[in-house]
């Protein structure tokens, strides 16, 4: 694909996610219920994470430049023509419907058809529905975060990257259910940084964007793959963190060198400063 063609495409994905934000918090109004199906990774899924999943599919399948859609609430990827490969988590953190907390959207934009792995991608993005909706883009190496109102997306920051000196952490899974090397680690983050976890790792990750620390979704004694899908989720935000200064790991090497095997795979996701980084992965055995 042409590198032009590669680049308009890039930037109509990201204008038409940011279009679809404003409505798609609109319409969390009303579908904060289960829906009896589940997703392919064997979730209920809310009735939020099919809607979003389809207005996305809608909006992104119609873009010329873009030959597959997949999203982690659908089996298949959709053949729609020829191009970049989209992946979307279109509704991350759906179990902080009922709660009224913090969620996101994640996209990852390939340029190898799916399952595809970090080195091809070309851009990634998460979008925020915090107090106010955000959107933060990785793309010619360098992350931008904008305010997005009435579809409208203006620059509130740029070329960003972790502070140096980390403040929070936050580890998802059941204290037991952490193998031990894990919990080692855990209990001397517990001593330095202060404990931001929020059940969405979008919000939980843009606290580590913003104050410098470490997020964490880890190997489980009952997952060892964690919890988290590479394709959706970890490279994407992967991308993002190391394009932003910081390091990603699934314990042993970067997010963005894991070679992908089946679309829906998990992965075990720890994000965040280098060092902090590269300490998990001395200490997980
Ligand atoms: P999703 O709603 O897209 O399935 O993502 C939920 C994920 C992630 O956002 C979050 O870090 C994690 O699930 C929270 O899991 P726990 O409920 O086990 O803490
Ligand atoms: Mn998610
Ligand atoms: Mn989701």
């Amino acid at each position: 694909m042409h590198t032009a063609d590669r680049r308009s495409a890039v930037d109509a994905v990201m204008d038409t996610v940011a279009t679809a934000a404003p409505q798609i918090r609109q319409g969390l109004v009303g579908r904060r219920t289960k829906v009896d199906e589940e997703n392919p990774s064997g979730e209920t899924q809310a009735a939020a994470d099919v809607w979003a999943d389809k207005l996305l599919e809608n909006a992104i399948t119609a873009i010329d430049g873009v030959g597959q859609y997949a999203s982690e609430e659908r089996e298949d990827i959709v053949e729609c023509g020829e191009g970049v490969s989209v992946a979307v988590d279109p509704l991350d953190g759906s179990s902080n419907l009922r709660p009224n907390a913090a969620m996101g959207t994640i996209v990852g934009i390939y340029e190898q058809p799916l399952p595809a792995k970090g080195e091809d991608l070309v851009a990634a993005a998460y979008v925020l529905y915090g107090p106010i909706t955000t959107m933060t883009v990785a793309r010619d190496d360098t992350v931008t975060e904008y305010e997005i109102s009435d579809g409208e997306r203006s620059v509130v920051r740029e070329d960003i990257v972790l502070p140096d000196d980390p403040v929070v952490y936050g580890f998802g899974g059941r204290v037991p259910d952490w193998p031990g090397d894990f919990e080692a680690y855990a209990r001397e983050i517990e001593d330095e940084l202060k404990l931001r976890y929020g059940g969405a790792m979008i919000s939980d990750v843009n606290q580590v964007v913003t104050y410098g620390g470490i997020f964490a979704y880890p190997a489980l004694e009952s997952a060892p793959n964690g919890k988290l899908r590479l394709q959706f989720e970890g490279i994407p935000i992967g991308y993002i963190i190391e394009t932003a200064g910081g390091a990603s790991s699934d314990g042993d090497r970067s997010l963005l060198a894991v070679e992908p095997t089946e679309l829906h795979q998990r992965v075990p996701v720890h994000i965040g400063n280098e060092a902090l980084i590269e300490r998990l992965e001395a200490a997980l055995t």
